[in-house]
């Protein structure tokens, strides 16, 4: 009898241990309130953990990417996203930290384009063109959010009905963007849209990135690699020319993992034009193929971000707006180049560029695709 108890005692000892190192997380969702508009609309702030601890904080206001903790090669957890920590500062200014961009990421020259022989004019807020879904994008609108887990793990779904005539385009669009936070680390973001009359549509994430979690004060010591052997050069308002140029023998060229900082002061045109990199650039592999296209290692926390996508084209933007003015989350000033975009999308100025992949959407067509931010580390 005793020695029964004993050997009981000793199993149930083992069973803590085991459960305690083995410690099984189960994926969860918290919703807490995080502001209000001034139309009074509430505004809610979601938080998806998934079985790691890994955690990604999204508000449905413009979908954004509020914080995304990951950790580093000791196991240090850190947010590697910019971003504000109250709604207000979203609300005021915000250089597009973590949104969803529509219905039309980048550039449209001038605004202008036409469709089955009819004109179209849309706002030119980035003159003289038309950037991210023009005034009130995708970005700055208030999406209907439903939180969920299926064995993919945690996820969130915010759908938004962009009225014909919204910011100028034209018909009835239904967007649906679908983010989960994957079991190996991925922040999956799946887009899918339909519409009542032909438009155009090109949806992106446009978080911002920093691997170090602020602990460096830029990015210029982080290693990229894309695989892209080929770009759309720009003019001096950063609308594509149509070429389609090889980044070989330019400072463009990321086919080897190479630091961001280690050419960007180059006098090359291109990265003149664009103050430093803001590129698309034209991916290898098949489009609508989801294969991984870039990745970036911070190689002081050994943290690494891998990008997936289905898509064309990437836009590289290496933060040179960012001039010190914007205090973020924690308090934290976000100088030049404090932070890195990879926006997944099709290439900018499409609609008037037909040799370029179509961003036309038709009724009957659903407009589908996906990008995953993946997180690892390395030695
Ligand atoms: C995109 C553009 C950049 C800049 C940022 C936002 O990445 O390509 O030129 O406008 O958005 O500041």
């Amino acid at each position: 009898m005793v020695k029964t108890v004993r050997i009981l005692g000793i199993f149930a000892m083992m069973l803590f241990v085991w459960t305690s190192c083995h410690s099984v997380r189960k994926p969860s969702i918290y919703k807490k309130r995080f502001g209000q508009l001034s139309d009074g609309r509430s505004v809610d702030l979601y938080t998806l953990v998934n079985r790691n601890g890994m955690k990604v904080k999204i508000t449905n206001y413009g979908g954004i990417v509020v914080s995304l903790e990951v950790p580093d090669r000791n196991g240090k957890w850190a947010d590697v996203v910019l971003g504000y920590d109250r709604l207000e500062d979203y609300i005021q200014n915000n250089p597009y930290f973590g949104c969803i961009i529509g219905r039309y990421g980048n550039r449209i020259a001038k605004g202008q384009f036409t469709l089955d022989g009819k004109k179209y004019q849309l706002a030119c807020n980035n003159f003289p063109n038309h950037l991210h879904g023009g005034k009130v994008g995708f970005d700055k609108v208030l999406w209907n959010a439903e939180p969920f887990v299926d064995e993919k793990g945690p996820k969130l779904r915010l759908t938004y009905k962009s009225p014909d005539g919204e910011e100028g385009y034209p018909g009835n669009l239904d967007v649906t963007v679908v983010y989960t936070l994957t079991e190996d680390n991925g922040l999956l973001i799946e887009y899918t849209a339909t519409t009542d009359q032909p438009t155009i549509v090109n949806l992106t994430n446009h978080s911002y990135f920093n691997l170090s979690g602020m602990e460096s004060k830029t990015i210029l010591d982080h290693v990229l690699w894309m695989d892209a052997d080929r770009f759309t050069p720009v003019d001096s308002t950063l609308i594509p020319t149509g070429e389609l140029r090889s980044v070989s023998g330019t400072p463009l060229d990321f086919r080897k993992p190479t630091k961001i900082g280690e050419r960007i002061g180059s006098e090359d045109m291109q990265i003149r034009y664009g103050q430093g990199y803001d590129h698309n650039y034209v991916l290898n592999g098949e489009m609508n193929t989801f294969r991984l296209v870039a990745t970036v290692v911070d190689p002081f926390s050994g943290r690494k971000m891998e990008v997936w996508t289905t898509e064309p084209g990437l836009q590289f933007y290496s933060g040179n707006f960012l001039d010190g003015s914007i205090k973020g989350k924690r308090g934290i000033v976000y100088g030049h180049r404090s932070g890195f975009c990879l926006e997944t999308q099709h290439f900018p100025d499409s609609p008037n560029h037909p040799e370029f992949p179509s961003t036309v959407l038709r009724p009957g067509e659903v407009y589908k695709t996906k990008t995953m931010y993946r997180f690892l580390t390395e030695k």
